[in-house]
């Protein structure tokens, strides 16, 4: 049965891969979006923008209003762990702030389904080997912070207002649509794949390793990339287990990878050479972060489709190579006279 859904940050890089699979489903969608991270061309035909920004009170309350919605998937936000650590207060006052805002909106208009992108940053520097939703939380950045804060707000509008939700801490997304029709797009870029892919097609000198003496076999960080589509599959999973009562889920594949690994998949899929330095650690990274995914599993039936890194790497080069200024590129084709 379709349905009708409201969601914020649809144009950015894990919102509008939601987004892709909502359209094929057959879903009504209206993306909301300040388009300062998010690219209108991530937008695919068959849903409806709505050029907001969540800092604007009356205009959020009045999409929110401009329903029934089955559900809010809620992604709009900040998201570089880095960043958090020189801008605090952006981040507790932007993705915490502006959270409350539309959260209240939801309650106040009578909306019952809401679903989080939450992050694996809110664990911190954890002990174990794979992180489980029994994983002490303890985030060493603000960004984790704020995600953790919006996660504590939702369980209070469940108890107090009926509000049910699912927060899905994920891992490293990565990759892009398989279809090409969707990437990876931020700038300026921070992100590993990206950056590694950019340096293997010759459009940067060299790659920066952030830290070679991390507590890991190679010295790297390792981290758990999951597909974004299996994401896009996840938050989907994720809305219709809400029939039962609110959830929390951690979301990755269940195995780690280090930087080198990435540098070593990128050189593999791409037939080329990365070159790499290996620098300074980067202030706020966790030596692991890898999932336990067996609840999502269990419970909803989601099971990652991308499994092997080369896989992934694989559809996040296409696109990449295919696209030289992102999203630009697109417009720029597209308004090339044939
Ligand atoms: N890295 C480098 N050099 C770079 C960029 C990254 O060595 O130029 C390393 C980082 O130190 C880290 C790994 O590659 O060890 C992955 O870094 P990313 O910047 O790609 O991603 P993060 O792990 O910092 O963060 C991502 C999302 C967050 C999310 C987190 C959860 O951006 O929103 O995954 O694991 F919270």
């Amino acid at each position: 049965m379709s349905g009708r859904f409201l969601v914020t940050g649809g144009a950015g890089f894990v919102g509008s891969h939601l987004v892709a699979t909502l359209i094929a489903r057959g879903d009504d969608c209206v993306v909301l979006d300040n388009f300062r991270i998010g690219h209108r061309a991530a937008i695919l035909p068959g849903a409806e923008a709505a050029d907001i920004d969540l800092a604007d009170r009356v205009a959020v309350d009045r999409i929110v209003a401009a329903g029934p919605w089955d559900a809010v998937f809620h992604f709009a936000g900040l998201s570089l762990v880095a960043e958090s650590m020189r801008d605090p207060f952006r981040y507790l006052g932007e993705n915490f702030g502006h959270g409350l805002t539309l959260i209240e909106a939801c309650v106040r208009h009578g909306v019952d389904r809401f679903v989080l992108s939450s992050t694996a940053a809110l664990f911190g520097r954890p002990t174990t080997p794979r992180l489980d939703e029994t994983t002490p939380i303890d985030p060493v950045s603000p960004y984790g912070e704020s995600k953790w804060l919006l996660e504590r707000a939702l369980v209070w509008a469940d108890r107090v207002h009926g509000l049910r939700s699912a927060t899905l801490r994920y891992f490293n997304a990565a990759g892009s649509d398989p279809a090409g029709r969707l990437g990876e797009d931020h700038q300026p870029e921070t992100h590993l794949m990206p950056l590694a892919i950019d340096t293997a097609l010759g459009r940067r000198p060299e790659f920066v390793v952030f830290g070679g003496d991390y507590d890991t076999p190679d010295g790297t960080c390792i981290r758990d990339y999951v597909h974004v589509s299996d994401l896009a599959d996840a938050h989907l999973r994720a809305f219709r287990q809400l029939d039962r009562g609110s959830v929390a889920y951690n979301v990755g594949i269940g195995a780690g990878a280090s930087v080198l690994d990435v540098i070593r998949s990128v050189e593999r899929v791409s037939g080329r050479k990365v070159r790499y330095r290996v620098a300074d650690r980067r202030p706020g990274d966790p030596a692991v972060l890898v999932a336990d995914p067996g609840k999502i599993m269990r419970e909803t039936g989601w099971s990652p489709r991308f499994t092997a890194l080369d896989d992934i790497v694989r559809t996040a080069f296409d696109w990449r190579a295919a696209h030289p200024n992102g999203y630009e590129s697109a417009l720029t084709n597209a308004a090339s006279p044939v």
